[in-house]
């Protein structure tokens, strides 16, 4: 039953929600109920943060070729479409966060009924705080099978017995990701002693108390979830979570990699973290059934290119074996249409929906994806096209020298 504390709760998320028109707003939203720690865990990147800016400035870059005189008007473009053979009803999935119940104690059970509402795909990290199953289930509702972002937790042993569990609990496609050999050197969660695994030891504490002290209605919500940051993946595998990531971290994923996965998931495999031509021919090479062009958002090696640069090299590369998918730096609907001109089967979100989450919860994130999605509606429009099938790399003029 709910209490009037959880009304009053879910009454204030709907309100701010409410007031969330653009991604941007949803950060600027989020910077205000989330501890500074927390807000900069999401928003920071690795190094100068030049790669995080360089998603954005080498989207901005590419311009749009739109026709005119054949908008067909309402009803509008035909937004759905599938990837890798999973409909879904528009080209933007939610990429994998880990840690997402420090935004707010729903955590991931919030972003996969929030895609599952959207009818796009949840992708759940294995640096989650709330259990496969949990997360499976809240998919479910939407019918949208959920997918699943490997890390080796605990070594190969370890791996082996996530990637048993994810097929046994309802997940659809294995993403691996490849750019995590040791974490990215994100400058800003330094300060506050944030680094994997996070808990609440003194010093955390010591640096999040004043902090936490002036974001009263994160505090109580995430004090009634008595503060719970556990790598629930870790403890599933009856391991401290020193112990799963140091034995992670410790083996690294290599192409040879792919073989044993293939043996132990017989769903679609996407390699993520994948930059160059060479790279994707590799990955598909090994087993992946498909890339994801990502840099991580920033997070991992600064200073590698852009995503939607990376994109063109690896769409010309493997785009007639593979569909590709692509994240780093997607803000608003027109970003995805860039990048599905480019050849891109769909673009995935990690900060904007991570910000809905942290503003405003599970409203926040389907508001995030309302907004998303009305936008990628408006541009095909604009752009004179009647299906994101239709879009082609004649759409956009990309920059040269590029
Ligand atoms: C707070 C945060 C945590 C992340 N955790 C993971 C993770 O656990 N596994 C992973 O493969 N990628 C992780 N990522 C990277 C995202 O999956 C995605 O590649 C990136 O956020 C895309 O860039 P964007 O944030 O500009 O959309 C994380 C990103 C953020 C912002």
């Amino acid at each position: 039953m709910p209490s009037r504390i959880d009304d009053l709760l879910d009454r204030r998320h709907g309100r701010v929600a409410g007031r969330l028109h653009t991604v941007d707003d949803a950060r600027r939203l989020a910077r205000r109920r989330v501890p500074r720690p927390v807000f900069d865990y999401i928003d920071g990147a690795a190094g100068s943060e030049s790669t995080l800016e360089a998603n954005r400035t080498a989207l901005e870059a590419v311009e749009f070729l739109p026709r005119m005189g054949v908008s067909r008007g309402f009803p509008g473009p035909d937004l759905a479409t599938t990837v890798l053979g999973q409909p879904v009803s528009m080209p933007l999935l939610l990429s994998p966060v880990g840690f997402t119940r420090m935004m707010h104690p729903s955590g991931d059970v919030a972003g996969a009924r929030a895609a599952g509402a959207a009818g796009t795909v949840f992708t759940l990290s294995s640096m989650s705080g709330h259990t496969m199953e949990e997360v499976s289930a809240a998919a479910a509702e939407g019918g949208v099978p959920p997918w699943f972002q490997l890390y080796s937790l605990g070594g190969r042993q370890g791996a082996e017995q996530l990637v048993d569990r994810a097929g046994r609990a309802g997940f659809r496609v294995l993403v691996v990701t490849l750019d995590t050999q040791v974490p990215g050197n994100r400058e800003r969660d330094l300060r506050y002693g944030l680094s994997p695994p996070l808990q609440l030891d003194r010093r955390t504490v010591t640096a999040m108390a004043p902090l936490a002290a002036v974001r009263p209605w994160w505090l109580v919500e995430a004090a009634r979830d008595r503060f719970r940051l556990e790598l629930v993946n870790a403890a599933s595998l009856g391991m401290s979570a020193t112990d799963a990531l140091v034995r992670w971290l410790g083996a690294p994923p290599t192409w040879e990699d792919f073989g044993w996965i293939r043996e132990h998931w017989t769903g679609p495999v996407v390699a993520k973290g994948v930059l160059t031509a060479e790279d994707a021919r590799r990955a598909l090479d090994s087993g992946a059934d498909a890339v994801c062009v990502s840099n991580h958002g920033g997070r991992q090696l600064d200073g590698v290119p852009a995503t939607i640069r990376a994109l063109v090299e690896v769409v010309d590369a493997v785009g007639d074996r593979s569909e590709v998918l692509v994240d780093g730096g997607f803000r608003r609907g027109a970003d995805v249409v860039k990048a599905l001109a480019v050849g891109a089967r769909a673009a995935m979100i990690g900060r904007p929906w991570s910000f809905g989450l942290a503003a405003a919860a599970q409203p926040g994130v389907e508001k995030v994806l309302a907004v998303l999605r009305a936008d990628i509606d408006r541009t095909l429009r604009l752009l004179g096209v009647g299906s994101v099938a239709d879009l082609d790399r004649s759409h956009v003029r990309l920059p040269a020298p590029w």
